[in-house]
C-alpha cells in the first residue's frame, strides 16, 4: 500500500539534468551537469537530482519518464515584457517615442475591453510555454481590467507570474491616463486581491518617468511602503532623447535613475528594464539599494535604443536578468534573447572603449536567463534552479531540433559548445517541453 501511494506521488525524470547554483563569472563551480540522471519531483517540488545508478533504486517507487538525450533545465524567467504589445510586436521604423506614440499607445486602448483582454492574455501565456519561459515580469496597460485577465490565466495556469496595472498621468493620450489618486486606488484594489494568491505577486509599475507625475510617484512609493513584497517594475534609460527628456521634467534629479531614488523607487525589489545610460554611480546605487536591471537586447537592438554595457554592471555586482521586452523586442524565445546579447557585447568589445569587455560566455547566459533573473527577484529560493525544495518549473531541451542544430551538435566537442550553438540557433523549436509546478503544459 505504501509504495503504491509513494509510486503516485514521485515522478522521476531522466535525462542530463543541468542547473547553476551560482554566478559563473564568479564561481567556476557555478553548475551542476548531471549526464542521464533524474530529477525527483513530488507534489510539484524539486525533491532531489539523482545520479543513473540510484535510478534502478527508485524503480518501483515513483514513475520514471524518459527525456534521455536531452537537457533538463529550469524554466526561463522574463524579467521585462508587456503582455498587451504581443499583437504589435514588429512595427517598423521607429524609435522609442515615436514607437510608443504611432504603434503602442493605439494597441493598449484595446485593453479596456477584459474580454479582449482575456484572449491576448491566453495567446501570451501559450507563447511563454511554447519558448520554455515559466516565470515572467509582466506590463499590463493603464486599465486595471488588463492585469485582471492576465492573473486570471495566470492562476488558471498555477504560473509564478508578477505583473501590474501601469501607471501614467501625464504625456500620453487622454485615453490612457489615469490619475495620481485613481492610479493609486485601483492598485490597491489589484494587490489586494491578487498579491500572494497562490504564486501570484503584484508590481507596482509606473511606465517611465516621463509618463508620470511626480505626485504619481510619490504614491507609487507609498503603496510599496504599505504592502511589504511587492515589487516596482519601470523602464530607465532606454533611448537618449528620452534621458534629455527626463533632464528637462526633472532638473533637480542627478541623473534618470536619480528621479526613481528621490521618489523611493530605487529599492530591493524594483527592476529596471534596458538602464543603457547609467554612470557609475547610477550602478552603485543600484547595486547597494539591491534594485536589478533587465536587459533587454532584441528591444534595444530593433528601437536601435543601444548597447547595454553588462560588463560594467557586473564589476559594479549589479542583479541582472533577460527581458524580452516584448513588442519592442521581437521574440518570446530566450535562445535568441541570449544570441542578442551576445552580439550586443560582441561590439562592444570590438568597438574597444574598454578592454574588460569580454565574450558572454554560454554558462554566463543561461545563467541569467534562470538563477540570476531569480536573484534579481528575490525568489531565488522558489525558483531559478534545482535545489531541494525549489518548485518543479522547468524545460526539457532538444538539442536537435532542427537539421542545423543535429548537425552542428555533432560537431560541437563540448557542453559549452552544445549550449552557445543552442543560444545563437535555437528558438521555440528547442523547447520539447515545458512544465509548470510539476504539470507539463
Ligand atoms: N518606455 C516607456 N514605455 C515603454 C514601452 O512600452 N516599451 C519600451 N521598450 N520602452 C518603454
Ligand atoms: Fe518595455
Amino acid at each position: 500500500v505504501v509504495s503504491s501511494l509513494v509510486r503516485a506521488e514521485t515522478t522521476i525524470y531522466q535525462g542530463n539534468i543541468f542547473h547553476f547554483t551560482d554566478d559563473p563569472s564568479i564561481n567556476s563551480n557555478a553548475y551542476q551537469y548531471i549526464e542521464n540522471g533524474g530529477l525527483v519531483i513530488e507534489k510539484g517540488i524539486v525533491k532531489d537530482i539523482i545520479s543513473e545508478s540510484d535510478l534502478t533504486k527508485y524503480q518501483d517507487r515513483a514513475k520514471i519518464i524518459d527525456y534521455s538525450g536531452k537537457i533538463i533545465f529550469p524554466g526561463f524567467i522574463d524579467l521585462h515584457i508587456h503582455y498587451p504589445q504581443t499583437e504589435m510586436i514588429a512595427s517598423h521604423g521607429e524609435e522609442l517615442l515615436e514607437w510608443l506614440r504611432e504603434y503602442t499607445f493605439p494597441t493598449e486602448k484595446k485593453f479596456s475591453d477584459k474580454a479582449y483582454a482575456k484572449e491576448v492574455a491566453n495567446f501570451f501565456i501559450k507563447q511563454l510555454y511554447k519558448n520554455g519561459t515559466t516565470s515572467a515580469l509582466v506590463f499590463g496597460t493603464v486599465h486595471p481590467e488588463s492585469v485582471n485577465a492576465l492573473f486570471e490565466v495566470a492562476e488558471r495556469e498555477k504560473m509564478r507570474l508578477i505583473a501590474g496595472k501601469v501607471l501614467m498621468d501625464r504625456n500620453a493620450p487622454d485615453y490612457l491616463q489615469d490619475s495620481a489618486e485613481s492610479g493609486y486606488a485601483e492598485s490597491k484594489t489589484l494587490i489586494e486581491r491578487w498579491h500572494n494568491r497562490g504564486r501570484l505577486s503584484y508590481a507596482i509599475t509606473p511606465r517611465f518617468a516621463p509618463t508620470s507625475t511626480p505626485q504619481q510617484l510619490e504614491l507609487a512609493a507609498k503603496l510599496l511602503n504599505e504592502f511589504p513584497g511587492i515589487y516596482m517594475q519601470t523602464h530607465l534609460a532606454e533611448n537618449r532623447k528620452e534621458v534629455e527628456w527626463v533632464k528637462q521634467l526633472f532638473p533637480q534629479a542627478r541623473s534618470y535613475l536619480d528621479v526613481y531614488s528621490l521618489y523611493g523607487l530605487n529599492r530591493d525589489r524594483s527592476i529596471f528594464a534596458h538602464a543603457i545610460y547609467v554612470d557609475n554611480m547610477d550602478l552603485q546605487s543600484i547595486a547597494k539599494a539591491g534594485s536589478a536591471i533587465a536587459f533587454c537586447p532584441s528591444s534595444n537592438l530593433f528601437l536601435g535604443s543601444g548597447l547595454f554595457p553588462l560588463y560594467k554592471a557586473e564589476s559594479h555586482a549589479v542583479d541582472v536578468g533577460f527581458g524580452t521586452d516584448v513588442g519592442a523586442g521581437t521574440s518570446f524565445s530566450m535562445f535568441q534573447t541570449m544570441a542578442d546579447a551576445y552580439k550586443v557585447i560582441q561590439l562592444q568589445k570590438s568597438m574597444g572603449e574598454n578592454t574588460r569587455v569580454r565574450s558572454l560566455s554560454p554558462f554566463k547566459a543561461f545563467y541569467l536567463a534562470t538563477l540570476g533573473a531569480a536573484k534579481s527577484l528575490n525568489i531565488e529560493n522558489k525558483i531559478g534552479n534545482f535545489e531541494k525544495g525549489r518548485e518543479a518549473d522547468f524545460i526539457v531541451i532538444d538539442l536537435e531540433a532542427t537539421d542545423l542544430l543535429k548537425f552542428r551538435m555533432k560537431h560541437a566537442k563540448n557542453l559549452e559548445e552544445q549550449l552557445f550553438a543552442l543560444q545563437i540557433l535555437g528558438d521555440d523549436r528547442s523547447i520539447y517541453r515545458t512544465y509548470i509546478s510539476g504539470e507539463q503544459k
